[in-house]
């Protein structure tokens, strides 16, 4: 794909990259994913995924996009996070990767977008009718172009827990695409957070199933006949949830419900190539942090040291992110991002 606009993306505004080294806009990424492969966006708390996720991307040598959520900033204090990420910046300077505000509300949408630090943010204001998301939408996308911050808004509802708003499967819908377009037209939102079957969380489904393709295709097709252009699409709830982990965790002493079940990792490239360019993983890396935990401490009862399981899990992230990587399509990317940077200089 040639020079692709996406719609309302800001071009320019304060320079292409924000900081001194490699934290990019979403913009950068998605001009150079969207179509061909999808990049993930990781959920980060503390200082071993931060340490794991970067070495990870390093290995599979992807761009990706840190998420931060509305809980991890206040766990970990978003002061923290912001310097360990800069200081990861230094330690891994080969890394392209992008900060984002995972599910914000209004005020931590504004707070970062005034920080000077994030490339994105996400407004969730899916849970209120129709008119209200685009009123909140439409008020978050004017204040972050304003400082060259993207913006990705959600329509439709995923089941599952988002925050603090819990979502029942019998409240969960699927975004209606020609709902999407009127949406994307009225808010001017950079991507957008479809329900296209996943939810978040362990528990996605009851027996496998697939994602709604359809709804992709929808979305996309909508855009065409509107003649708007593209706008990627985000999935949530992208978490595969192992049942070899899930096993293992029950093994060691947790209860998890075995019927645990994730979206099958070998749609995450198909979606891509419709459109879906962002796909949110983060129960996945809990999984795992989890398992590496409970069988150190079961396997090594006489232990209260945390570095040897915090070691282990380190090395375990960092090739859970490069395995993921290689089914999202983002594994061996680096190269392409570089040149699209250095062209658009
Ligand atoms: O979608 C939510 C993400 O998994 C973040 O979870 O709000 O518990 O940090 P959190
Ligand atoms: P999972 O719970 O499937 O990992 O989804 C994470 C997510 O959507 C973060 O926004
Ligand atoms: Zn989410």
């Amino acid at each position: 794909m040639g020079e692709t606009h996406f719609s309302g993306l800001p071009q320019g505004g304060r320079g292409r990259i924000l900081h001194a080294a490699m934290i990019v806009t979403t913009a950068e990424l998605y001009k150079v994913a969207y179509g061909k492969f999808a990049l993930g966006a990781y959920n980060i708390n503390n200082l071993e995924q931060t340490n794991g996720l970067f070495e990870g991307c390093k290995q599979s040598e992807a761009p990706f996009i840190i998420q931060l959520s509305k809980g991890a900033r206040s766990y970990a204090h978003k002061q923290m996070l912001e310097a360990m990420i800069r200081t990861a910046e230094e330690i891994w300077p080969d890394s392209i990767f992008a900060v984002h505000l995972d599910h914000g509300d209004e005020a931590s949408c504004y707070d970062c977008i005034e920080s000077g630090f994030y490339s994105s943010v996400m407004i969730d204001a899916s849970h209120e009718s129709f008119e209200k998301n685009v009123e909140i939408t439409k008020r978050v996308v004017d204040r972050a172009h304003a400082a060259g911050v993207s913006v990705e808004a959600e329509l439709g509802m995923l089941g599952g827990v988002e925050e603090d708003i819990s979502v029942d499967e019998h409240h969960a819908c699927l975004t209606d695409p020609v709902e999407a377009v009127e949406f994307i037209k009225l808010t001017g939102c950079d991507a957008l957070a479809a329900a296209i079957g996943t939810s978040h969380g362990a528990y996605k489904f009851k027996g496998q199933q697939s994602l709604h393709f359809e709804v992709i295709t929808g979305i996309r097709d909508q855009l065409a006949a509107a003649g708007l252009p593209p706008t990627p699409i985000v999935m949530h709830g992208s978490s595969s949830v192992p049942k070899d982990e899930v096993l293992r965790i029950n093994a060691a002493g947790g209860k998890l419900d075995p019927s645990a079940c994730g979206v099958n990792l070998d749609e995450y490239l198909p979606a891509a190539k419709l459109g879906v360019t962002k796909i949110n993983i983060d129960t996945d890396g809990r999984l795992v942090w989890t398992r590496v935990h409970r069988e150190y401490f079961r396997d090594h009862p006489e232990q209260f040291d945390f570095r040897p399981p915090g070691k282990i899990f380190m090395k375990e992230y960092a090739n859970f992110i490069a395995s993921r990587n290689e089914k999202l399509g983002s594994a061996r990317q680096l190269n392409a991002v570089r040149e699209s940077l250095a062209a658009a200089v």
